[in-house]
C-alpha cells in the first residue's frame, strides 16, 4: 500500500425523498442505464474500479461524471484510517433526503468492514460489497436489475481473483495488473486481511497475456499491485516466484517500465534487487514500508522483521549497480510508542535517506488486535510527531534534490499544465519532474530533462533535445 488517491466529485442534489428502489428505470436517452462511480483510497482501489467499470460497460451501462446524472451511484470505499470511513458515510449522508430511485451502492474495503451495518446507518442503501465478492457483481447486478431492494456479496472465502472480460482504464499511460489480492500477514494495526481476505495468486500465463495485450494496446509502463506484492506464489503449475513473474513481465514486448507495490520487507530478497539490476525496464524504485524505526513497535505492529534485517534489506539496495529510489510508509503514535521509540524513527530516516515517505498518525481500526492496546498516545502528541517526522523527511529531500542539479533523467511525460507552461512526468525512480520544452504534443512520449532546480517534493527541469 502506498500512494492514495481520491476522484473527488460533488454530489449534487435532487428533490424527493425516496426510500424505496425500483429498479433502474430511468433509462438515458442513448437508452442506456448509467452509473457514476467515486473511488476512495489506494492503486488496488482504484484499478479494482476500472475493472468494476469494465463488469458495468460490458453489461450496456453508460460511464458519466455527474451522480445526480446516474442510474446507478457507486462509492468504492476506504476503512485503512478512521478519516478515510468518516468521508464514506459523510458521501452516503448526501442522499439521505434525495436518493430519488437512484441505486446506491458501497464496494470495498468499507463495504466488507461495516457489512450490512451500512443498510443501518443508511437505509437508501441497496449494494454492499466486498473486494472479494466482486466475481459475484454481475450476478448482484442483475439482482438489482430485477428490482432486488438489497443485496450484498461479504463472503472472504472466495479463493479465486477477480477477472474481468474489459477493464475500463482511466489512466493513458501507467496501466495496473493486480497479481495477487488480499494479505496473509497479521499486523496488529491494518483493517486489511480482514477486508480483503486471504492471500490469493493469480496464475503466471494469465498475468502475462494481460501485459501483452496491454503492450498490444500501446501501453509501455506495467505497474504490478498487490498489499503484499512481493509474497506472490504462482498457483499455476509453473510455480513462479515473484521474481520470475518480474523477469517475465520485463521481457514482453513492447514494455519499457515495470512498477510493482506494495513489497512487504519480509519477503523483499536479495534476487529482487539482481533482477533490477539485469533488466533496464525494471524501474530503479521500491517501496518498502517500514513502519517505525523501533524494534518493540515493530514486534507490537507484528511487522516481523527488526530494524537491523530492514537496514541490511536497503544496504543491498544501496549495493545496485544503479541507483535505486526508496519510499515507505511510517505510522506514529502507535499504543506504547515513547519518545525513545519515535527517536527511532527519525534516525531511521537519516540511515535509509528515504527518496519520499508516507506518514500518518496511528488511528484504531475495528477488527483489528491494536485497537484495545494500552497506552494509547494522545492526539495531539500524534500531531506534533507527525510534524516533526515530516520535517525531518523534508530536510532530506531538500538536501538529496539539490544534488540532481545537473543530472539527466528520461521522463515519462503525464501532464501539461498550459497556464505554467510546463509539462509533468516520472522518472523511472518515480521522481515527479517538472519541466519546460519549446516541443508540443509530449504526452505519452519518453524524454530527456535536465535538472535545473531541486525542491523538497518535486524537481524542475528542461527538454534536452
Ligand atoms: N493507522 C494509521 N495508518 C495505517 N496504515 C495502515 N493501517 C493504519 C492505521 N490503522 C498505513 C500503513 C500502511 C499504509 C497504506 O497505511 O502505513 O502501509
Ligand atoms: Fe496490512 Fe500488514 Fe497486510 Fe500490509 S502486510 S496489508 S500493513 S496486514
Amino acid at each position: 500500500m502506498g500512494t492514495f488517491v481520491v476522484n473527488a466529485s460533488n454530489v449534487a442534489t435532487a428533490s424527493d425523498a425516496s426510500l424505496t428502489n425500483p429498479a433502474i428505470s430511468s433509462i438515458s436517452p442513448d437508452g442506456k442505464k448509467s452509473f457514476y462511480l467515486e473511488t476512495f483510497g489506494c492503486q488496488m482501489n482504484a484499478h479494482d474500479s476500472e475493472k468494476v467499470s469494465g463488469v458495468l460497460l460490458g453489461r450496456g451501462y453508460r460511464a458519466v461524471e455527474n451522480p445526480a446524472q446516474a442510474d446507478l451511484v457507486l462509492y468504492n470505499t476506504c476503512s485503512i484510517r478512521e478519516k478515510a470511513a468518516q468521508k464514506v458515510f459523510a458521501r452516503l449522508g448526501d442522499w439521505k433526503t434525495v436518493a430519488n430511485g437512484k441505486i446506491i451502492g458501497v464496494l470495498g474495503c468499507l463495504a466488507q468492514q461495516e457489512g450490512e451495518e451500512i443498510f443501518e446507518r443508511a437505509p437508501w442503501v441497496s449494494l454492499v460489497c466486498g473486494s472479494a465478492s466482486y466475481r459475484k457483481l454481475p450476478e448482484l447486478l442483475a439482482q438489482l436489475e430485477a428490482g432486488g431492494r438489497r443485496v450484498t456479496g461479504l463472503d472472504l472465502d472466495t479463493d479465486e481473483t477477480f477477472e474481468t472480460e474489459i477493464t475500463r482504464r482511466d489512466n493513458l499511460i501507467r496501466a495496473y495488473i493486480t497479481i495477487i489480492e488480499g494479505c496473509d500477514y497479521s499486523c496488529s494495526y491494518c483493517v486489511v486481511p480482514h477486508t480483503r481476505g486471504p492471500e490469493r495468486s493469480r496464475a503466471s500465463d494469465a498475468v502475462l497475456a494481460e501485459a501483452q495485450r496491454l503492450a498490444d494496446a500501446g501501453y509501455t509502463e506495467i505497474q504490478l499491485l498487490g498489499q503484499t506484492v512481493n509474497s506472490y506464489r504462482d498457483p499455476s503449475t509453473r510455480k513462479w516466484r515473484f521474481v520470475d513473474l518480474l523477469r517475465a513481465v520485463a521481457a514482453v514486448q513492447g514494455i519499457r517500465r515495470v512498477r510493482f507495490t506494495t513489497s512487504h520487507p519480509n519477503d523483499f530478497n536479495h534476487e529482487i534487487v539482481h533482477a533490477i539490476d539485469e533488466t533496464p525496464a525494471l524501474c530503479d524504485h521500491v517501496h518498502l514500508p517500514v513502519q517505525s524505526g523501533s524494534d518493540r513497535v515493530l514486534r507490537a505492529m507484528r511487522r516481523t522483521y527488526t530494524r537491523e534485517e530492514y537496514l541490511q534489506k536497503i544496504e543491498w539496495i544501496r549495493a545496485a549497480k544503479r541507483p535505486i529510489s526508496i519510499t515507505s510508509d511510517i505510522i506514529v503514535g502507535f499504543p506504547g510508542e515513547t519518545e525513545a521509540d519515535f527517536e527511532d524513527t527519525l534516525t531511521l530516516l537519516d540511515a535509509v535517506q528515504y527518496d519520499t515517505i508516507f506518514s500518518f498518525t496511528y488511528s484504531p481500526r475495528p477488527n483489528t488486535s491494536a485497537k484495545d492496546m494500552p497506552d494509547a498516545v494522545p492526539e495531539e502528541e500524534k500531531s506534533k510527531r507527525l510534524a516533526a517526522l515530516n520535517e525531518r523527511q523534508r530536510q532530506i529531500q531538500i538536501a538529496n534534490n539539490e544534488k540532481l542539479v545537473g543530472a539527466t533523467f528520461e521522463v515519462l511525460v503525464d501532464a501539461h499544465h498550459a497556464a505554467r507552461g510546463q509539462w509533468t512526468g516520472r522518472s523511472t525512480s518515480n521522481r515527479l519532474i517538472n519541466f519546460t520544452s519549446t516541443r508540443e504534443n509530449l504526452l505519452g512520449e519518453y524524454v530527456s530533462v535536465r535538472v535545473t532546480r531541486g525542491g523538497p517534493n518535486c524537481i524542475g527541469g528542461e527538454h534536452v533535445l
